[in-house]
């Protein structure tokens, strides 16, 4: 029986869901797999605040509409990785991770690469001396970019074996928050859909860990001319889309006082520390951030808002609730049948 671990960043709780699937699959296939969500790890907060990556939308952001109460604290993405050293708190990953077979690193795609906190994680980690099975996962919206290039490079220097890459789109949760509403029924059925063939995906990559692991030499996937000569302009206009949507959609840091009801759900959700409440007890955001939307979805008030485009906008619920959604529809119609 093989032992698989998946280690995973998850902004609003789509990445987590298909590592739950990749979880679901391998169990079934006689493996014994654990989940590491990587704030149960480590505070992430911490290791992220003492050595900041910053991504290029976040650069931007600074430079377009500065948040200069503060200096710029971020380093940026090549000087970090040119800086990389081992963090003594992640030494002891290679000795706790030693009975794993495999291990899958996984997060959402931000900006064409792994989330920043992901990244920070990374490279941090320690070298290892023995060359584990390492595979890396993603959800996005369409444009992937260099995320698993990204992956490979870092692991493998990381002195780990990279054996391939799985990732999926399911429901576009980054745009709810520019979106008038969010029908959590009509996106439930389309996280059930996208979920089905997800697990078709996973079963054929669990397929080619099986051969790997059993020293069959075997070839994941082939990226064919065509494909490339097809994917090429979807990739393009999918890349611009979501860099217009970056720039254009996010940033900024806006709250409705009246709305507030001051109960530090925001401070105490975001992954990279960055929300402070300010002398009167409102929210204040320090410096621009990952954006991975967490504080303005979770908000229980709708209060907080990046830019005029997502004042007063949909929120995106999270995927238990459109999967509960989905489930009670279909329960009622299976109900009305009978
Ligand atoms: C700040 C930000 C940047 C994003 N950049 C990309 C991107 O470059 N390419 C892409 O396909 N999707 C992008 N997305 C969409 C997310 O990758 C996608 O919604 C993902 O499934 C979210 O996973 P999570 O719920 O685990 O955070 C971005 C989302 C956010 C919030
Ligand atoms: S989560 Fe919303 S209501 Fe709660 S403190 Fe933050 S802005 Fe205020
Ligand atoms: S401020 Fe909000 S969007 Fe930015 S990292 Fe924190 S929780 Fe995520």
């Amino acid at each position: 029986m093989y032992r698989a671990l998946l280690v995973y960043f998850s902004g609003t709780g789509i990445t987590r869901h298909f590592a739950q699937l990749i979880q679901e699959q391998m169990e079934e296939q006689g493996y014994l797999c654990d989940l590491l969500n990587l704030e149960e790890l480590i505070d992430i907060t911490v290791l992220w605040q003492k050595k900041p990556v910053a991504l290029h939308y976040t650069i931007r952001a600074e430079v377009k509409r500065p948040l200069s109460k503060y200096p710029w604290p971020y380093i940026e993405l090549q000087d970090a990785l040119k800086a990389v050293t081992e963090n003594p708190i992640l030494s002891n990953l290679e000795s706790e991770w030693e009975d794993y077979d495999v291990i899958g690193f996984g997060s959402p795609v931000y900006g064409f690469r792994p989330a920043p906190v992901m990244i920070r994680f990374l490279l941090d980690l320690p070298v290892f001396k023995k060359p584990k099975r390492v595979f890396s996962f993603a959800t996005h919206d369409g444009a992937q970019g260099d995320y698993e290039n990204f992956m490979s490079q870092v692991l493998t220097d990381k002195g780990l074996k990279f054996v391939g890459h799985i990732d999926h789109t399911f429901v576009y949760s980054a745009s709810a928050v520019i979106r008038t509403s969010f029908n959590r029924l009509t996106a439930g059925r389309l996280l059930v859909q996208k979920s089905v063939q997800a697990k078709e995906n996973i079963k054929i990559f669990i397929k080619y860990l099986n051969n790997l692991l059993q020293g069959i030499q075997d070839i994941y996937r082939i990226a064919t001319p065509m494909s490339i000569i097809f994917g090429l302009p979807y990739r393009l206009i999918y890349s611009y889309g979501i860099d217009f949507l970056l720039n254009h959609f996010l940033f900024g840091f806006g709250i409705h006082k009246d709305k507030c009801i001051q109960c530090m759900t925001c401070v105490m959700q975001c992954p990279q520390g960055l929300i402070e409440l300010d002398d009167d007890g409102y929210p204040l955001r320090l410096y621009h951030c990952m954006y991975c939307l967490r504080c303005l979805n979770w908000c229980p008030t709708d209060a907080l808002y990046f830019s005029k485009l997502t004042n007063g906008k949909a929120r995106f619920p999270g995927p238990e609730v459109l999967l509960e959604a989905a489930k009670q529809d279909e329960l009622s119609a299976r109900l009305k049948k009978h």
